[in-house]
């Protein structure tokens, strides 16, 4: 069975907005891998999924966790107990996840929220650097809207001006490059998420990947209570030497005030096996938004990749030009079976766990894709046929 076929097997006839990458042939490996009865907590196949992923990347390290939203929390709280702010002010978009910001609430950072750049939908640029420049804040927090890479160069420019830590979340856009370095490469920390419907699946699962190897360190202390076991040999040993702890205890002393955000040998097993089959699944939903655009960008407000950019989008987000006009189209689309739902989480800024401790924070472009956008099926399963008969929907309605 081909991939595609392989994929169409598992889908319901109507147009699902996405589909489980982990696909028949998936399941039939994980169970031939089960008969052979290994070891399923985090050990040795994670490892190699850690490594695999580092490599596929083009970075030094990578700990695998259970959710794009703990790697969010594990990159966050990483940079808090590093020592290397100096102060706690972190700009967040306004377009992204509410757990890419959630953590910096959780942990006593002070968010300031970012308008939406008009073309990406990633951080507006202006609004960025003229916050940075009112608050000196010391950590930036970066969406990749939808699979849609941000203008890296840009903020590289920002960066080097004022010298502010990068988190680049990248949960929604694995497998997309800007000047053919794939994105999460950039930030000091980047987050990904494999959670059903993303670029790969790993039932659940999360990635936090760094260059450096003290945030590394960090890194994998506290996604397990904060020992050092999961650290090489040569830095476990300094850290016991350090603390004059003897053999006998040294495997449960706990050198930060960690969490358990670990995942297991099985989901990283299902991993391995997503990650030979990734470029290939990216690359169909490269053409599939291609094709979207071909047909609809003249007629709606859409995100513009930068120049030398590929998109990896995990839905096509549209964007009409009233409420009303979405309110047409998202009635025609469920009555045609086609799975639609509100642009990403829309503007954060509107949603009551910000309100209610910062007040509304409203935003041109944010606001307009809260209110107008909407999302259109993309996954590796669809057809042109598909993408045709979906736009078509679309267009009559709109
Ligand atoms: C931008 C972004 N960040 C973080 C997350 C959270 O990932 P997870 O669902 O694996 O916790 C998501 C989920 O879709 C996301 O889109």
């Amino acid at each position: 069975m081909d991939g595609l076929s392989s994929i169409q097997s598992t889908l319901n006839p109507r147009w699902c907005l996405a589909y489980d990458t982990i696909d028949r042939h998936d399941i039939d490996r994980l169970i031939e891998w089960l008969r052979t009865y290994p070891r399923l907590t985090k050990g040795a196949v994670t490892l190699d999924f850690e490594s695999r992923w580092s490599r596929w990347l083009s970075r030094s390290y990578s700990a695998h966790c259970n959710s794009g939203s703990s790697a969010n929390l594990l990159m966050y709280y990483a940079l808090l107990v590093s020592g290397r702010l100096r102060n706690k002010k972190v700009i967040v978009p306004s377009v992204g996840w509410v757990t890419s910001i959630a953590p910096a609430i959780q942990f006593g950072f002070e968010p300031i929220m970012c308008e939406a750049d008009p073309e990406t939908f990633g951080l507006d640029l202006n609004h960025l650097e003229a916050l940075l420049k009112q608050h000196q804040a010391q950590a930036v927090m970066l969406v990749h809207v939808l699979g849609v890479p941000h203008k890296m160069r840009e903020m590289q420019v920002l960066k080097d001006r004022y010298g502010f830590i990068l988190m680049e979340d990248a949960c929604a856009a694995i497998g997309a490059s800007y000047e053919g370095r794939k994105v999460g490469s950039f930030g000091d920390l980047a987050s990904f998420s494999f959670y059903f419907g993303h670029q790969m699946s790993t039932v659940e699962g999360g990635m936090v990947s760094t260059d450096d190897k003290a945030f590394s360190d960090l890194l994998l202390m506290l996604r397990s209570h904060g020992w050092s076991k999961d650290l090489d040999p040569a830095t476990h040993r300094d850290l016991v030497t350090r603390h004059l702890i003897d053999d006998f205890h040294s495997p449960f002393v706990f050198y930060e005030p960690g969490f358990n955000l670990r995942s297991t040998d099985l989901n990283a097993f299902i991993g391995i096996g997503q990650l030979e089959k990734l470029d290939w699944m990216t690359e169909q939903r490269r053409l599939n938004h291609a094709r979207y655009l071909d047909r609809l960008r003249e007629y709606f407000y859409v995100q513009q990749a930068p120049p030398g950019s590929q998109v990896a989008s995990i839905s096509v987000g549209l964007v009409a030009d009233s409420r009303e006009q979405r309110r047409r189209i998202v009635q025609s689309l469920v009555q045609h079976g086609i799975e639609t739902r509100i642009f990403s989480a829309g503007n954060l800024g509107l949603h009551p766990f910000w309100t209610s401790r910062y007040g509304t924070a409203s935003f041109p472009v944010a606001d307009r894709i809260h209110h107008c956008g909407f999302f259109l099926p993309n996954h590796a399963g669809l057809t042109a046929e598909d993408i045709e008969a979906i736009s078509q929907v679309v267009l009559e309605a709109a």
